[in-house]
């Protein structure tokens, strides 16, 4: 039975991760030992039916490399401090990290088994001990277009995205609330009243988003009845991070880093909790029927949904509150650009803490007992 070290597991990815090893029954095929930074000595977490053991200190190399696997969803500091040192120190073991620090490292290989499972099995062949889990958008992409891209059938995509709170963190997903809370009590009154006229509301809803007390302090400018445009550092490319992710690490998931399909788009904040939606623009290599391409879309994996370019069904279907916390990842809005016959549309909805982040950690460790 595989020893395995869990580090950040109270966080919010690492929450999610729990719980879905406790309701896949992972526990019960490992030896779990979980990690504090700061609670070393304290009770191990329930994980069903098996007892834990009290917390051990995730700072410690010493007691890291008696695992033969790592989880860590601590972040990439945490990663940048203790991977080295664990490495050097001779660890052979299996670091699977939620956290973007070692991504693009020769070393690591992206994990994505329903998409990359053949990239992933050649690397475990070779030897490769280090797995991290990719961006969640590009992740939720894949899983959406797998089958476009199996088959080759991509010359480019531009995915414009619509991500939720989430991806900045379980605060900014509070603070979003706030905001929403802020509103709605600012105007309660009129909103209920059937004579106040509705530019009045829009003056004071306006008013209330700009004041020097909105709340703000995590994402800075208000996201409630509103957007950002921009998602993590600046590129001198004039990319987003989040944007120059999209391409590099996609194509490092297929494992056609050499010949990269060019994938680039907008990243943009909105309103969600914690479900990622992208609008894409697809050239395709062939001019393919509409059919054809929701056929192969389809039968690429047991996630991903077509839903069919209807009103009512993209309505219900195809939106982060019908997808929260499911692992479903519908795609449509599936129709012929005016551009030209290989232009397509789409639309593609996902839970960012789930395809996005925990569950391709938890089916790596699978992958491992395989
Ligand atoms: N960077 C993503 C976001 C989340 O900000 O939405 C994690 O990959």
């Amino acid at each position: 039975m595989l020893k395995v070290g869990f580090v950040g597991w109270r966080g919010m990815v690492g929450s999610v991760l729990m719980d879905r090893m406790r309701a896949e029954k992972d526990f019960a095929n490992i030896e779990p030992v979980f990690f504090s930074t700061s609670q070393t000595g304290q009770p191990g977490p329930d994980v069903g039916q098996k007892k834990t053991t009290p917390l051990q200190d995730a700072k410690s190399i010493e007691a890291l490399a008696a695992q033969d696997v790592i989880i860590s969803c601590q972040g990439g500091d945490y990663t940048n401090e203790v991977y080295r040192p664990l490495r050097a120190a001779g660890w052979q073991g299996y670091w699977i990290d939620a956290a973007s620090a070692l991504r693009m490292e020769d070393e690591a290989k992206l994990v994505l088994d329903p998409v990359n499972r053949a990239v992933l099995d050649a690397a475990l062949e070779e030897g490769y001990k280090t797995f991290v889990g990719g961006n969640c958008t590009v992740s939720l992409l894949l899983m959406a277009l797998g089958g476009l891209f199996e088959e080759d059938l991509i010359e480019w995509v531009t995915p414009h995205t619509y991500q939720a709170a989430s991806g900045s963190g379980a605060r900014h997903m509070k603070e979003l609330i706030q905001q929403m809370g802020a509103v709605h009590q600012a105007v309660a009154a009129q909103v209920d009243d059937p004579a106040a006229a509705i530019l009045e509301v829009d003056r004071l809803v306006s008013e209330t988003l700009r004041a020097d007390d909105f709340p703000t302090e995590q994402f800075g400018v208000p996201l409630a009845g509103s957007l950002i445009p921009w998602i993590d550092k600046a590129l001198p490319s004039g990319q987003s991070k989040e944007e120059w992710k999209a391409q590099v690490e996609a194509n490092k998931i297929l494992g056609r880093s050499e010949k990269p399909v060019p994938i680039d788009g907008i990243c943009v904040r909105v309103g969600a909790m914690r479900c990622h939606s992208q609008a894409l623009t697809i050239k395709l290599k062939k001019n393919l029927p509409v059919g054809e391409i929701e056929d192969i879309l389809a039968r690429h994996n047991d996630w991903v949904k077509v839903v069919p370019n209807d009103r009512e069904l993209s309505m219900s279907e195809l939106s982060p509150v019908k997808v929260n916390g499911t692992l479903t990842v519908p795609i449509g809005r599936i129709r012929k650009l005016t551009m030209g016959p290989e232009y397509i549309s789409a639309f593609t909805v996902g839970d960012q803490l789930l395809w996005g982040a925990a569950e391709p950690l938890r089916r790596m460790l699978r992958v491992l007992q395989e």
